[in-house]
């Protein structure tokens, strides 16, 4: 405290010395800037005397702006030769699975009634094709005699411990209901139990107790099939990145404009360079921009307070990447679409220079996408915050472990009703239809990696400093961490835009 009070009264001191006034309100915003002296003494060649926060702001803006288009410098200039740039690109947006233009609902109770069936019936599907069970309906259970095997495929409607210590589960199919038992010490009934959530759909090996009740012996999950991870014979690689919270007062700014640098082949030796020059893809995972009004207090945050400006500047920013690149986006909560998931693509009137783009393409979160014959799912990460607060070994360091549940339950969408918002689309959104060979996610600020059955999960991390919110929630992000995939081996490489910490690799 002692430190943030001695840079204001050095900056109203600096102000005076120079028979100038600051009020307020541009103390504060100048007391994050190290160089405020320099953002002080352009205001006063500007002939403002007076420096309120608009003054602060617009110079704020014009000296990023400015400072971004003196660092452009053409790629060629440098002799950087990419071999990415030689190559044409294989990339296809897969709209069926995205909510983007196919937003339905209307919030009425129908809607909710059609969106669990569809659930339910997608989610079904995907259970009876796996080896093992022979589910029949749930009204079929009164036909089974008294002790005798019957499966069962169901929604849970309600879960809870018996006063004998066993968990009970009201399942559900399009028909009828019926309670399922697991028995305390006869399964592994906490670990099952701590993975069923309300609005789960799951299938149940289970014995006949008498014709509403049966006896759990097993679970299933819709799941991914067990397969190998999928390789792509190219040498070009796709690199990842999220949440740049352009801005907030904790944007990285200066590491960002090093990877900025990077990426366009101005950093490092021949070695480096040649790696950057097969980055043919980048895949960024939401919250763009911070946003505005998005938490309580968030504008005394906020460097930039208008949420166009913000998009702006991040627009200035992804233009500086080279266009042989090809770049997808797709939103997050602080992102200028609904908060509730699915998300659609961000609107074209935020970025309306990078729609011009056609290396640039827009996604919904959840959105899908193919590279190189691989299947992508990229989704910003809301709804696995509540999946971690049910589950007791899921954290937040490891969202990737998060991710892994949702691929083996097939569904981005917890408990309805939880924190995350859900709208009841007439299609679901939610329900991950298809294996994908990747996964990007963000959210977490937290650079993550996984893999389960073939499929690679990324969490790309944020160019957003530990915020005061997260120092309370005791979270500690990692800033400026780019990876790359390299689709022909599946290794993944971390590329520090913050102080080196080391190359770490895992398959
Ligand atoms: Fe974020």
């Amino acid at each position: 405290m002692q430190v943030q009070a001695d840079i204001k009264s050095e900056i109203v001191n600096y102000v005076s010395e120079k028979k100038a006034f600051v009020d307020e309100k541009a103390v504060e915003l100048l007391k994050s800037r190290e160089n405020f002296r320099e953002i002080i003494d352009g205001l006063l060649e500007e002939g403002i005397f007076f420096i309120n926060s608009e003054a602060v702001e617009k110079k704020l803006i014009k000296t990023k702006l400015d400072g971004l288009e003196t660092k452009k410098v053409s790629v060629k200039d440098k002799g950087f030769k990419p071999i990415a740039k030689e190559y044409n690109e294989k990339i296809r947006v897969i709209s069926k699975y995205d909510v983007t233009g196919q937003s339905k609902s209307e919030g009425k109770t129908e809607n909710f009634l059609h969106y669990f069936q569809r659930k339910f019936e997608l989610l079904s599907q995907i259970l009876k094709r796996r080896q093992g069970i022979s589910p029949r309906p749930i009204s079929r259970v009164k036909l089974v005699p008294k002790g005798n095997k019957v499966d069962v495929i169901g929604m849970v409607l309600r879960k809870w411990i018996t006063k004998k210590g066993h968990v009970a589960l009201e399942l559900e199919d399009l028909e009828s209901k019926c309670i399922a038992l697991l028995i305390k010490n006869d399964v592994d009934t906490k670990g099952i139990a701590e993975r069923v959530l309300v609005d789960s759909v799951i299938a149940v090996k289970a014995v006949k107790w008498n014709d509403d009740l049966i006896i759990i012996k097993e679970v299933f999950w819709p799941d991914l099939t067990v397969r190998q991870a999928k390789h792509v014979d190219t040498n070009f690689t796709i690199a990842s990145t999220s949440d740049f919270h352009i801005g907030s007062r904790f944007f990285l700014e200066k590491e960002c404009n090093n990877f900025i640098n990077w990426i366009n082949g101005r950093e490092g030796g021949e070695k480096e360079r040649k790696k950057v020059g097969r980055i043919k893809y980048l895949v960024i995972t939401g919250d763009n921009v911070d946003g505005v009004g998005i938490y309580p207090n968030q504008i005394n945050e906020l460097t930039i307070k208008d949420i166009y400006k913000q998009y702006e500047e991040f627009s200035r920013l992804i233009e500086q990447i080279p266009d042989y690149i090809e770049i997808v986006i797709c939103p997050g909560q602080h992102d200028a679409v609904r908060w509730a998931d699915p998300q659609p693509a961000i609107p074209k009137e935020f970025l309306p220079e990078l729609n011009k783009r056609e290396n640039i393409h827009f996604v919904g979160s959840p959105g899908w996408i193919e590279i190189e014959t691989l299947k992508i799912m990229m989704y910003h990460g809301g709804a696995l915050h509540d999946l971690i607060g049910s589950v007791g070994y899921l954290n937040s360091k490891h969202p990737e472990q998060a991710m892994i549940e949702v691929l083996k339950k097939r569904d981005i969408m917890s408990t309805y009703g939880m924190k995350q918002p859900y709208v009841p689309e007439k299609e679901d959104f939610l329900v991950v239809k298809e294996e994908p060979d990747l996964v990007y996610i963000g959210d977490m600020h937290h650079n993550a990696y996984g893999s389960y059955r073939g499929t690679t999960v990324i969490n790309s991390g944020t160019w957003q400093a530990r915020t005061d919110y997260q120092v309370k929630l005791g979270h500690v992000p990692t800033p400026g961490i780019v990876p790359i995939y390299e689709m022909k081996t599946g290794k993944i490489s971390e590329n520090y835009f913050v102080e080196k910490k080391g190359l770490k690799e895992i398959d």
